[in-house]
């Protein structure tokens, strides 16, 4: 076998992940940046991990948890799949879009409720906030916010040579890392490193408040739909903004699209971080403040998160597809 043949068949196998290792090791990195001292310790308990990078060690677990048998219910949680018709148009609706066994927004505000909730076990705990830490990167991702051939799985392209590679898959794995040139944790520190400094002093400076703008922990689904939404509006804008046609002429890489988008890629990738770090102050402080107030009495929410699901309806041909493939197993998606 040729090499590059080797290596196409090793990463058939492995199944690129959804931002690859390297993309959630470095929103992880870029949070822990922007912790303060309470959530870092509150974080660092609940993971065991006092190392440097107790974040980024765990930020992938998600897409491991999702191909074994007990984490196969939490594949559809990893994207929401928006039915829009890019690049026309481009929008997402939850009760449309987020199917009836959840969503990435669902599943945001399901853990988002779990890890703060006090009453879990500590393994639950722990469980919310590797998901959290995982999900509020995926749906930064645009292809995480699309339906379209299964948010990109299905279109083939060619990338840097491999004329076997997906939009999706180049999308979270194959473009980042040709910009980084690996993906170890050391090269995602790096790479968080350089956006922390475009956050404090250069190009996004002036823009990181936007990221955060009205995420509110006490309407997670309405703060995830904004997220979820904000990178949908890429896939018309960045990701195919002549079509998927116009995708399928030339390698991606030397025509001019790899120029086109990187710039993207590396926004998602601070905003991922900078609003993870955001939404868990929020969560720790939030709790903190209701145990300031004393002894009242909680009314005990859904903690299987029922009531957070949007009404149930008639699967679409979308939802039908995914359900066909299950739910991405053996897929990036
Ligand atoms: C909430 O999390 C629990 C534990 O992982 C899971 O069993 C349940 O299906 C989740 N609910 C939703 C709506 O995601
Ligand atoms: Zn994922």
């Amino acid at each position: 076998m040729a090499p590059k043949t080797i290596l196409l068949t090793l990463a058939a196998l492995q199944g690129a992940q959804a931002w690859g290792t390297l993309g959630h090791a470095t929103i992880a990195y870029i949070a822990q940046n922007y912790l303060t001292d309470t959530t870092a310790t509150w974080a660092k308990g609940v993971l065991s991990d006092t190392s440097s990078s107790y974040l980024a060690n765990i930020a992938s677990w998600a897409d491991t948890y999702r191909s074994t048998t007990a984490g196969a219910f939490s594949a559809p949680f990893h994207y929401i799949d928006a039915e829009d018709s890019p690049p026309t148009s481009c929008n997402v609706d939850y009760d449309r879009d987020c199917g009836s066994t959840g969503c990435s927004v669902s599943a945001i505000a399901n853990y988002t409720q779990r890890v703060g909730d006090g009453r879990l076990s500590a393994a639950n705990t722990a469980e919310a906030l590797k998901f959290l830490v995982h999900f509020l990167g995926d749906i930064t991702q645009p292809l995480h916010d699309e339906a379209l051939e299964t948010g990109g799985n299905g279109i083939i392209v060619t990338f840097d040579g491999y004329d076997t590679d997906n939009l999706h898959s180049d999308w979270d794995t194959y473009i980042p890392e040709k910009l980084v040139g690996g993906h170890t944790l050391a090269d995602a520190k790096e790479w968080a490193d350089t956006l922390t400094t475009e956050i404090k002093s250069g190009a996004y400076k002036s823009v990181a408040v936007s990221w955060v703008k009205g995420d509110d922990i006490t309407d997670a689904v309405g703060s995830a739909m904004m997220w979820a939404t904000d990178a949908n509006a890429l896939v018309c804008k960045v990701v195919m903004p002549n079509g998927v046609a116009a995708l399928q002429t030339g390698d991606l890489y030397t025509n001019g699209y790899y120029e086109s988008v990187i710039g993207t890629v590396e926004l998602q990738i601070a905003k991922g971080g900078y609003r993870l770090a955001n939404w868990l102050n929020m969560i720790v402080d939030a709790n903190l403040k209701r145990r300031g107030e004393g002894a009242q009495v909680r009314p005990l929410p859904d903690l299987m998160g029922r009531d957070l699901l949007p009404p149930l309806r008639p699967l679409s041909r979308a939802k039908m597809a995914r359900a066909a493939i299950g739910y991405g197993c053996g897929h990036e998606h």
